[in-house]
């Protein structure tokens, strides 16, 4: 039976590193506030690089990383929540950028739950329609929809891009997926909310700053993503120590420690990034897989857990065999 595995993963930042006390210079705010509430103590900030530009540099990595040529992706989806434009898409910019001409390309939107919603809409795909190789990515430059004047969201979020090239294979690697959406509290975590006109011809156009009900989203993760990583072990018939580490979205260490316990599984088996990073969006689980691949922690036949939360308000699991 057919299934896709994941052959390379990879990620890029931008070159601008901002601390936490370099936040506390032009905001009430302090490095102690920011580690202790979130575990974050730098971010980086795109000064010139767009979503695109950080997703295009993911994708040749990419391609050099398993030598394959551009030709041969048939499918490229980019998550993000901070396009380049609505339109054209991102992953139809970095097509054309890596210049992969036999690929379709389209981007989707589920914020920090993106990337494992469009790893399992590609894996989809790629059954059905019996594409070889594609490129999944998510891709964040968070910073252009922050209002740097807000303390309670500018300090959490950071820019990156993080990816993986899938292959058709022979050998079952998705082992469970679940995917759920919570419309009803999409007031939580609102950004780039636009408005129709009442005046027409007014051509001033405004789109709104990121906003977030902090102790809400707080509450939703811990308690949805437990439950999100249960149902996709059920689909896996797997146990929870069956799990060789768990990657969950990097938005607050302390939700990451609480789901540990609830789960009660020891905290080794999460890896942790976000003190580099900050909360990248859609773009965070991919880069602490590509970080993982990279630094040999997850080997060749682990169990990973892929889980997520965010804006939707959504949560995403996937279970598979590296
Ligand atoms: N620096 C200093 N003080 C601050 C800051 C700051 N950056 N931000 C808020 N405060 C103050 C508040 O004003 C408040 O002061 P008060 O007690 O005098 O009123 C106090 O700190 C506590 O504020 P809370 O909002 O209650 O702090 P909390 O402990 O809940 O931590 C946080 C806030 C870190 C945002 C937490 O709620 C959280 O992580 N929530 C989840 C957010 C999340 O994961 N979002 C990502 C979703 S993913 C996506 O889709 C993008």
């Amino acid at each position: 039976m057919k299934d896709v595995e994941i052959v390379g993963a990879s990620f890029a930042v931008p070159d601008r590193v901002i601390s936490n006390d370099q936040i506390s210079q032009f905001m009430d705010t302090s490095d102690e506030w920011i580690s202790k509430r979130t575990g974050i103590k730098q971010r980086y900030v795109s000064s010139e690089e767009n979503t695109s530009a950080l997703a295009s540099r993911v994708a040749q990595l990419l391609l050099t990383k398993t030598n394959l040529s551009a030709e041969k992706i048939d499918l490229i989806i980019v998550a993000t929540m901070s396009p380049d434009s609505m339109t054209p898409s991102t992953a139809a910019i970095v097509q054309g950028k890596i210049a992969a001409k036999n690929a379709v390309a389209f981007d989707i939107s589920a914020a920090c739950s993106g990337f494992s919603y469009a790893l399992s809409i590609a894996r989809s795909l790629m059954l059905v329609n019996h594409y070889q190789h594609a490129i999944v990515i998510g891709a964040e430059v968070l910073s252009k929809l922050l209002d740097w004047h807000d303390r309670s969201t500018a300090v959490l979020f950071g820019d990156g891009a993080g990816g993986v090239l899938l292959s058709l294979t022979d050998q079952k690697h998705f082992l469970g997926i679940a995917l759920d959406t919570f419309g009803d509290l999409g007031n939580k975590l609102t950004a780039g909310e636009t408005k129709p006109r009442v005046d027409f011809l007014n051509n001033q156009r405004r789109m709104t700053a990121f906003k977030m009900d902090g102790r809400e989203v707080y509450r939703f993760a811990t308690h949805q993503v437990p439950k999100s990583i249960l149902s996709a072990l059920e689909m896996a018939q797997l146990d929870l120590d069956d799990i060789d580490y768990f990657l969950l979205h990097q938005a607050n260490e302390r939700i990451i420690a609480q789901v540990a316990r609830k789960l009660k599984q020891p905290l080794e088996k999460f890896p942790l990034n976000i003190a580099k990073y900050g909360n990248t969006a859609a773009a965070s689980e991919a880069i602490l897989l590509a970080e993982c691949l990279q630094n040999k922690v997850i080997k060749k036949g682990n169990i990973i857990a892929l889980s997520g939360f965010g804006g939707g308000l959504t949560t995403a699991t996937i279970i598979f065999k590296y």
